[in-house]
């Protein structure tokens, strides 16, 4: 093929912001000098039929402009031209194990130059190291300082290299990473989300249908001086409406003591998860205060779920009133993570049902079903 031809990578609208060419040209004068530049191994293992691969440029220009150029530029040339477009991504590793990331996940991570590991708002169930030596990368950990603080950092040459972020879940399945994604925008680096399965879609493993549930809530660890209490009000919106609320259970990792953060020693506390027994203590302490008859220990149901997703083994759902989620030992609900679904009043029976098989006391379950939530059951 004669004349210059344009081969978009990833995109073939818009504005890149890296743009290569390659040849079929053994006689092209460029090669030797153009396979010493940067980023030429990279480039010529993700387009392993050319032979020659190089930037030529950074700049910002729509495709067609591009090949108008180019065409004028190099006019007798067998010439492609490949517009590369480097990119930072957000990838989801969903909620078990190395295996739970995505093929189009893990392409992105083996062409990036950079690949970091946010463990702060949440955890798999496998250490750092089984994940570098499935995925074949080094990861660096992104404690919430530098996601939050220091995004320059992993932001740094993303417009010129592939990026990437691991989030565990899915990167919309916490607050924290639309922020991230906005800063990469102002700075004009394209990013791309990879999504994957999030504790926000998994939680119907416990028998509750995803349609039926309201705003979900976070729940932090009370303090003997601080107890923040606004997602009650969340919950008891959901509970108006009757819809079923997931809260999500604090979980802290790398955080420092009052007294290190006063003095600013990077000295960092053991990581702690909230267990299910002190998320309905903390609930009915606030339901005391509050006195709205939204939560009551003997009628209000809730499904607690940990480690969903995690197979056999790991995954655990327990329900029964929070009563008797709160009198159960601490080994009944697994290893963290814990989440715990609040039963709102339009309880469909077939919810009742499914749920029922998980029930601490099967029936007790039924029975305040039936009484508390107006379930018609048949008899059994
Ligand atoms: C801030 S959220 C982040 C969610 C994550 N980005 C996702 O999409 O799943 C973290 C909280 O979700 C809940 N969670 C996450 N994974 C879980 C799992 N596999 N089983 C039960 N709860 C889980 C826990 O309450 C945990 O503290």
């Amino acid at each position: 093929m004669h004349g210059c031809h344009c081969t978009g990578q990833r995109a073939c609208a818009g504005t890149y912001s890296s743009v290569f060419v390659g040849t079929s040209l053994t006689r092209c004068d460029w090669k030797s000098q153009l396979k010493a530049g940067p980023g030429w191994g990279k480039w010529k293992q993700s387009l392993p039929n050319w032979d020659i691969i190089t930037p030529i440029m950074c700049f910002r220009i729509s495709i067609n402009q591009l090949e108008l150029e180019l065409h004028h530029i190099l006019p007798s040339l067998d010439c492609h031209i490949a517009v590369y477009s480097a990119m930072f991504y957000i990838i989801g590793l969903g909620l078990c194990d190395e295996r739970d990331i995505t093929v189009r996940g893990l392409e992105a991570v083996k062409s990036s130059s950079r690949v970091y590991l946010e463990a702060y708002t949440s955890i798999l169930m496998v250490q750092k190291e089984r994940l570098e030596a499935f995925y074949g990368k080094e990861l660096i950990l992104a404690d919430r300082d530098m996601v939050e603080t220091e995004s320059d950092e992993i932001l740094r040459d993303a417009d010129r290299e592939d990026i990437s972020l691991l989030v565990v879940g899915d990167p919309f399945g916490a607050t924290t990473h639309t922020d991230i994604i906005l800063r990469a925008r102002a700075l004009k680096i394209p990013t791309r989300v990879v999504h994957n399965a999030s504790i926000m879609n998994a939680v119907g493993a416990c028998g509750l249908q995803l349609y039926n549930f309201g705003q979900t809530v976070s729940l932090v660890f009370f303090t003997e001086t601080w107890k923040p209490d606004s997602f009650y009000d969340r919950i008891k919106d959901n509970s108006d409406l009757g819809l079923h609320t997931l809260v999500l259970l604090d979980i802290k990792v790398k955080e420092q003591s009052e007294e290190n953060l006063a003095r600013g020693r990077k000295i960092y506390e053991p990581p702690r998860y909230m267990s299910i027994p002190q998320a309905v203590s903390q609930l009915l302490e606030i339901e005391d205060m509050r006195k709205t008859g939204t939560l009551a220990a003997d009628t209000t149901l809730a499904v607690a779920v940990s480690r969903v997703g995690g197979g056999e083994g790991n995954e655990r759902i327990v329900a029964g009133t929070l009563a008797e989620l709160a009198a159960q030992p601490a080994e009944t609900f697994g290893e963290p993570l814990h989440s715990l679904v609040i039963v709102g009043k339009r309880l469909h029976h077939l919810e009742v049902a499914y749920a029922e098989t998980f029930a601490v006391n099967r029936e007790s379950w039924r029975g305040v079903a039936q009484s508390a939530y107006g379930c018609a059951l048949d008899e059994q």
